[in-house]
């Protein structure tokens, strides 16, 4: 289920053409079955790193690295990227399209199961994008936060999941309830979240918008 036309996706793509290269990895991801953003979503990250001066970047969910090149254009050059990934070969994928972008200095992958990963890895980060598992999403939850630095922004992808977070809007579902159920959930403790300020976009399947309060 689209939350905006066909024609306005088309639009607002048209407005956000990106660059060759990330128009060549959208349809390697297309071609592949990945579930990646899109430009209007890719263009909005890149905004966000501008806007909080984002010099460290968490991301969960690689796929081919679609997200992670958007997120890296505006990065300053001693910028950084971790992003984690279960799949080796969707890994290898996206470590080869961040060598050809000149920006393997600046992009490293972790691979690995990101329930373990992320305690592994040290904040503070300026931005995260949560784009993972989505049963993870409740469970990660308090250790973003923590990786936050007060003023950070954690983005979360897929929170209107088809628009199957609300009741029977979609019948029969499409979606594993499961992951439904998980993601509603989420949002409810997302939209609690007294340690955050979160606004919920109905772009693309749904955005959550996660500002860490500074006091
Ligand atoms: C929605 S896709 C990421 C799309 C990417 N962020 C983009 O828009 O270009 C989710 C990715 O998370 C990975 N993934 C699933 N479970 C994971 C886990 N437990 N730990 C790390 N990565 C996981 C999947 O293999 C998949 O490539």
């Amino acid at each position: 289920m689209q939350n905006v036309a066909p024609e306005i996706e088309g639009y607002l793509a048209a407005l956000n053409p990106g660059n060759e290269r990330l128009a060549r990895v959208a349809a390697e991801g297309e071609a592949l079955g990945l579930p990646i953003v899109n430009p209007a979503v890719g263009r909005f990250l890149e905004a966000l790193v501008v806007a909080t001066g984002t010099r460290r970047v968490l991301e969960i969910g690689t796929a081919n690295g679609y997200s992670a090149l958007w997120l890296a254009r505006s990065l300053p050059a001693d910028g950084q990227i971790l992003t984690l990934e279960i799949n080796p070969e969707r890994a290898a994928v996206a470590r080869h399209h961040f060598e050809e972008s000149g920006l393997a200095d600046r992009v490293d992958v972790i691979v690995g199961d990101a329930a373990r990963m992320v305690h592994k890895v040290a904040g503070p980060f300026d931005l995260i994008f949560n784009n993972g598992e989505k049963r993870q999403y409740g469970p990660l939850l308090n250790r973003l936060v923590s990786l936050l630095r007060p003023g950070g922004v954690l983005v979360t992808d897929n929170v209107l999941w088809n628009g199957e977070v609300v009741p029977g809007l979609v019948a029969p579902p499409r979606r594993e309830p499961d992951d439904t159920a998980a993601i509603a959930e989420y949002n409810q403790r997302l939209a609690a979240d007294e340690r955050l300020v979160t606004s919920f976009l109905p772009v693309r399947d749904g955005l959550a918008v996660s500002v860490r309060r500074r006091i």
